[in-house]
């Protein structure tokens, strides 16, 4: 391959919070190339319908598509519940049968069961990731005796995008979905954070959760496995630039984005407008 030729990774999410896996990866794996891309434009996506969801998940793989990714990451539950089946399934084949698209959900259920004890985990998602019963569906699978419960938390995602994180009303709704979720069963000893926005509410949420329960942020778990994936897939992993080079996309004002962008990311962002 040319080295002038860029190929980066692509990481997608409807806003901010595929930056807390964003941030893992290029902890693990700084040699690549990335383009962050967060439709903030249309964001949230956790209460819209199936087909909306996967018309614009679509739309923004076909984007990173474009600007050169062979391999784009789904750092969002509810587009990795609604729309990756049919993009793997249905669109690649046709459109790029070479490229790949991964999620969030199988690579976190696959390490579900080493975390519980009690065998009784909790999921806390957006509305979209719940109803579609992804979580239960994907961990029966692979861990048919852990008992499953879950809590749809639809406040949450616009108090990250509205960077009202820390306010009492934050505070109200986190409170407020946590205790719904523990009382649906008190020997629930992990939770996942369903959502890659969660882990930026993770001070908020802990002060409600007892500490002998297990918090289980995506960001981590993806980076592993993307590793594993790389690792698996020589074929790809030879594909990809490596320059170490990270660009950020918004469908939404840059100032904004870059405003909140730098402080979930931990470094400067500076970032580009893409029209959708
Ligand atoms: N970060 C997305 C997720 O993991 C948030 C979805 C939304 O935009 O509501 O589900």
């Amino acid at each position: 391959m040319s080295s002038q030729i860029k190929k980066p990774i692509g990481v997608f999410d409807s806003g901010y919070g595929g930056l807390t896996v964003l941030k893992e990866i290029v902890k693990q794996l700084p040699e690549y190339d990335y383009i962050y891309l967060g439709d903030n434009a249309r964001a949230p996506y956790g209460t819209r319908s199936f087909e909306t969801v996967y018309e614009y998940t679509l739309e923004c793989v076909q984007q990173l598509f474009s600007l050169g990714c062979e391999l784009v990451i789904l750092a969002c539950n509810t587009a990795s519940a609604k729309a990756l089946r049919n993009i793997q399934q249905k669109d690649l084949p046709t459109i790029a049968p070479n490229k790949r698209v991964l999620g969030v959900i199988r690579p976190t259920t696959e390490v579900v069961g080493k975390y519980s004890k009690t065998g009784h985990v909790g999921v806390l998602g957006t509305t979209g990731t719940v109803t579609s019963n992804s979580y239960p569906i994907e961990i029966e699978k692979l861990y048919p005796h852990l008992t499953v419960h879950q809590e749809a938390c639809p406040m949450w995602v616009p108090l990250v995008e509205n960077n009202e994180m820390e306010t009492e009303g934050a505070d109200y709704f986190i409170q407020k979905n946590l205790v719904s979720l523990l009382s649906k069963d008190k020997k629930i000893d992990t939770i996942i954070l369903g959502c890659t926005h969660y882990p930026l509410l993770i001070n908020q949420i802990r002060k409600h959760v007892p500490s002998e329960i297990t918090l289980l942020s995506q960001g981590e778990i993806v980076a592993n496995s993307l590793v594993d994936y790389l690792k698996r897939h020589p074929e790809m992993e030879e594909q990809c630039s490596k320059g170490g080079e990270i660009k950020f996309y918004t469908t939404d004002s840059t100032v904004n984005f870059d405003k909140a962008a730098t402080l979930f990311f931990g470094k400067e962002v500076k970032s580009e407008h893409l029209g959708i």
